[in-house]
């Protein structure tokens, strides 16, 4: 199991936004869409084994979930539609506490960061934290089952250093990637350790 924990720190908390306006209004809710899609979205099929975390200004997580994953497409607009439906499901539940499902293996609640952190780890994940100036990955032992933590495009704010600086930090390599682009790579990474049966060897 791989986990995403995608930082949004100026995505609205309410749904009305326009989604002709995600890079804008929404906050830069196209980075998130991209991270999805880069998590789940295979040339020809979804990623069932991932999770992703999207944290929403450290107030709310919506989580995707590709065991139950239905109707994401690999184009930004709609995956940004879906995100608008959890925060409509949201503002409408009197229980914000109480994650809620507002279309297959899309779930919502109140909570931030520390919440995301909580739940990987109740899920047996090792938390890795990525970030241009970590350890080069490439030769960094890896846990197969492991959660992975990124920003958008702001720098992760004190609040998340304080949390994040307990777990490793790991780079990518050395330029400042966008994040989705990082997902990817992550991906790569792991497929290429951990996918023996496939029979794929780099030497
Ligand atoms: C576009 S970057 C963040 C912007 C950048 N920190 C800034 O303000 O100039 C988005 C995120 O991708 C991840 N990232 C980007 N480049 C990386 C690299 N070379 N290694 C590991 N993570 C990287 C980090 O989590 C980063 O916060």
């Amino acid at each position: 199991m791989r986990a995403f924990i995608v930082l949004g720190h100026r995505v609205p908390l309410t749904p009305d936004f326009s989604l002709n306006d995600l890079p804008g209004s929404a906050g830069r809710l196209d980075i998130l869409c991209r991270c999805v899609t880069a998590a789940f979205c295979l040339s020809h099929g979804i990623r069932r084994d991932v999770l992703v975390y999207l944290v929403l200004q450290d107030q709310i997580v919506v989580r995707l979930e590709g065991s139950r994953l239905k109707h994401l497409n690999p184009d930004e607009r709609s995956t940004a539609a879906l995100i608008q439906k959890a925060l409509r499901a949201f503002a409408e539940n009197t229980y914000k506490d109480r994650e809620i499902e507002s279309t297959p293996g899309i779930f919502i609640a109140s909570g931030g960061l520390s919440e995301a952190l909580q739940s990987a780890q109740g899920l047996g994940l090792t938390v890795y934290w990525l970030h241009e100036h970590g350890t080069p990955i490439r030769h960094e032992k890896l846990d197969e089952n492991a959660a992975f933590v990124l920003s958008d495009h702001l720098e992760f704010s004190p609040q998340d250093v304080a949390l994040l600086k307990i777990f490793p930090q790991l780079s990518v390599g050395p330029l400042s990637l966008h994040a989705d682009h990082c997902i990817v790579i992550v991906h790569n990474e792991l497929d290429v350790r951990f996918a023996p049966a496939s029979g794929f060897s780099l030497r």
